[in-house]
């Protein structure tokens, strides 16, 4: 292993094929990639890829990402172990690690009767993707609950993100430093009952109006204002439309999924056709939801 991961050898893997660790299971490898299994590690390993000037990306679980067929450069980090994937319920407060999986936080949230999250039901990927990305639905989101963060700088300091520094906005998120280590969600005392029946219906909706189940990484383009990007893509006529194994789902039009032998260029290729036709059709100018690297 090169000389900059002394130390760093037993979480770190060169040349970590990605496509395994995304939803879209599309994509080329990481020059590097680690799982650390301490927050300790972590932090000396953002300082040293930061000493050596290796840029880091924070992978969750794939769920809203696209990696191009040639792979990234640098250090990809995965919060996997279990040290970042905590959950505790104390009163009306969640705390949750970055790495945990936002399914978990929504349904241990339900069980204990705390509402707010249960509208966020189906939404893969971990908290801290979620809280990266401010993940919703036309319900509510994430952020509205969320009252303070545990961060990592660039250069490795901890710092603590509170009220006053969160701004969350339509799939935005004030938060914009390297790693989200934790959060805490302030919630709402309900009847576990009940919300557990407001969470099924939700699902049910989900289920019935997008693909599950398939190789996708959920919506590509984010709603313009006031509007669906699914419904313009319908629109445009755009649904059932393929290059190579990448196609424009059935069911909901802003799902691209990916068949046998598709690539991310295939992928990259027919999201550049979908966003010129709902420019040339309908004149909206379609803008990422899905995150490419
Ligand atoms: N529609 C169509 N054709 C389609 C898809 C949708 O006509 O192919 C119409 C629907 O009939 C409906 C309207 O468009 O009248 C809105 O559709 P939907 O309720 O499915 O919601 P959306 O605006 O397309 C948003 C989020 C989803 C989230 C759903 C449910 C974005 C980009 N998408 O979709 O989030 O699950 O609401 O709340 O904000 C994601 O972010 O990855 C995602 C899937």
């Amino acid at each position: 292993m090169t000389g900059f991961l002394n130390g760093f050898e037993n979480i770190v893997r060169q040349s970590e094929p990605l496509a395994m660790h995304t939803w879209f299971q599309l994509g080329g490898p990481a020059e590097y990639f680690a799982e650390p299994e301490t927050v300790d590690q972590l932090i000396a390993l953002v300082r040293r890829c930061h000493e050596e000037g290796v840029a880091i990306r924070m992978l969750g679980q794939g769920s809203n990402i696209l990696i191009r067929d040639e792979g990234v450069p640098g250090m990809v980090i995965r919060l996997s172990a279990p040290a970042f994937c905590d959950l505790q319920v104390q009163g009306r407060t969640l705390t949750v690690g970055g790495g945990a999986l936002l399914g978990r936080a929504v349904t241990t949230a339900v069980h204990r009767g705390l509402a707010g999250l249960e509208t966020l039901i189906g939404i893969p990927g971990t908290v801290g993707g979620a809280l990266h990305g401010n993940a919703g639905t036309h319900s509510g989101n994430i952020g509205q609950w969320t009252l303070q963060a545990t961060v990592i700088a660039v250069g490795g300091e901890v710092h603590q993100r509170s009220t006053e520094e969160l701004a969350f906005d339509y799939r935005q998120s004030s938060i914009d430093d390297l790693v989200i280590l934790d959060a805490n969600c302030q919630l709402e005392e309900d009847n576990p009952r009940e919300l557990a029946q407001r969470m099924q219906k939700q699902w049910i909706v989900k289920k019935a109006s997008q693909p599950m189940g398939h190789q996708s990484a959920g919506c590509v383009f984010k709603n313009p204002r006031g509007t669906s990007a699914g419904e313009l893509i319908d629109d445009a006529g755009l649904k059932g439309t393929r290059i190579g194994g990448a196609v424009v789902n059935e069911r909901h039009a802003n799902f691209i999924v990916a068949e046998p032998e598709c690539t991310a260029q295939d992928v990259l290729r027919l999201i550049d056709l979908v966003r010129g036709q709902v420019r040339d059709r309908m004149g909206v100018e379609l803008e990422l939801e899905l995150e490419i690297w």
